[in-house]
């Protein structure tokens, strides 16, 4: 077996957390056990392109017991468990190209390496993987069946590139199924970038401003769980919906301009670029910490940082420290990249739960209506997505009511009125 790891000693310790994260996985587990007797995914060829996690290690069993042969490699160089890749080597015999801290050239050697076994299915997270399967002309004849997306970043580049009809394969739009950004997006993202800040820094969050920079889904769950831990939030968008649903849920609402004079830490949420530049560096207080928790690190404008910067050094693991002009400081945490998966661990098991569902039934899902599906972004369908609610719901212990025939009949007719 071929894979590229950095320490396959770390396997035990790897194999420890991927258990741990099974244990609150309790919908994948159900899918798994029926992926067992039905092998669903039988001789499949699946390439994926994720984060390197323990709950991505879960999701790969998933996949290998419903019959599929699984290559994994990162989708980000600083978000690897280089003993979760170790464990998933040694102990479940799964090829992974990863290493956490992986250069440019690296990074897409492993995603070469991975598309190289030929896969009928592509799972992506931020869409790399099929970006390179539509520029390297090597892949250009792969006969992919169809490809799943985890992210709000990946959708939207694949739905442009089915807009501008260059998309050469179906995909499935995991992100958009409600039991995955309901929760992973919001909840998710929420406890797993605060975790990752105060992992890299130790700073008090109660008293401190933080700019919270775009109010999507994950945005609004930075704000929620700041504000949850005593910080005064403040919400920049480009969005009015969205900007009057922030206000209105007690946040101040303001240019990036006027928060840059005002905020302790920064969180960019966008999915866009240069969100905090030049002119914002320019009046941020002293001491000021910037970080990022959209897919890409292009939110936070560092090449113009770095010309700004007189003095730079590490002052902790994930934090460099850039002395501007004025010997004011700027702490930059995990070089703008993904600071929950770089300095903290992703979102936890329970809600990747749901996410990765989603991923193993639209898997099966595009075996099944392969020779069906055209060249476009399809929705993950609405029953799995509700299978999925059931189940979770169930797993979690709770019993909801149920609409009685008399209250079927009333939302079915239109006579009924005052
Ligand atoms: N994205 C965010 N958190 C994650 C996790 N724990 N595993 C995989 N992908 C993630």
């Amino acid at each position: 077996m071929r894979y590229d790891i950095s320490n396959k000693r770390l396997a035990p310790i790897g194999r420890q957390r991927i258990e741990w994260a099974e244990r609150q996985m309790d919908v994948l587990r159900v899918i798994r056990e029926q992926f067992v007797s039905e092998k669903p995914l039988a001789g499949v060829h699946i390439a994926a392109c994720l984060h390197v996690t323990a709950e991505t290690a879960n999701l790969m069993r998933t996949l290998k017991a419903g019959g599929a042969h699984v290559v994994l490699c990162a989708s980000n160089p600083l978000s690897t468990q280089d003993d979760v890749a170790a464990s998933l080597v040694s102990h479940y015999g799964i090829p992974v190209y990863a290493r956490k801290g992986e250069n440019r050239q690296t990074y897409f050697s492993h995603l070469t390496a991975a598309l190289k076994v030929g896969p009928n299915i592509t799972m992506d997270d931020g869409a790399d993987l099929v970006s390179l399967l539509h520029k390297d002309p090597a892949f250009r004849a792969l006969p992919v069946w169809g490809s799943t997306e985890e992210t709000t970043t990946g959708v939207i580049r694949l739905k442009s590139m089915e807009k501008h009809g260059v998309l050469r394969m179906p995909v499935v739009a995991v992100n958009d199924a409600k039991t995955k950004h309901f929760f992973d997006n919001r909840y998710g993202t929420g406890q797993s970038t605060l975790d990752g800040i105060i992992r890299a820094t130790n700073i008090l969050i109660a008293g401190k401003v933080v700019v919270v920079a775009g109010y999507g889904w994950c945005g609004r769950g930075v704000a929620m769980r700041a504000r949850g831990l005593g910080a005064l939030v403040i919400v920049t968008e480009v969005d009015p919906l969205k900007s009057i649903e922030a206000a209105l849920d007690g946040y101040q609402v303001m240019p990036m301009s006027r928060a840059a004079r005002l905020g302790d830490i920064f969180v960019t949420l966008t999915g866009n670029i240069n969100v905090i530049q030049k002119e914002h560096f320019l009046t941020m207080k002293d001491n000021a910490v910037v970080c990022n928790s959209g897919h890409f690190d292009v939110e936070i404008d560092l090449k113009t940082l770095r010309t700004m910067t007189i003095k730079k050094r590490q002052v902790r693991e994930f934090v460099i420290e850039h002395t501007i002009r004025g010997r004011r400081k700027i702490n930059v945490l995990a070089e703008g990249r993904l600071i929950n998966l770089a300095a903290a661990e992703g979102h936890p098991p329970s809600v990747m739960d749901m996410s990765f569902a989603n991923q193993a039934l639209a898997a099966e899902f595009v075996v099944k209506h392969r020779r069906k599906l055209e060249k476009k972004v399809y929705p993950v369908p609405e029953d799995i997505d509700k299978r999925i609610a059931a189940l979770k719901l169930k797993t979690m212990g709770i019993t909801i009511d149920k609409l009685t025939a008399e209250q079927k009949e009333y939302l079915s007719s239109w006579h009924m009125g005052t």
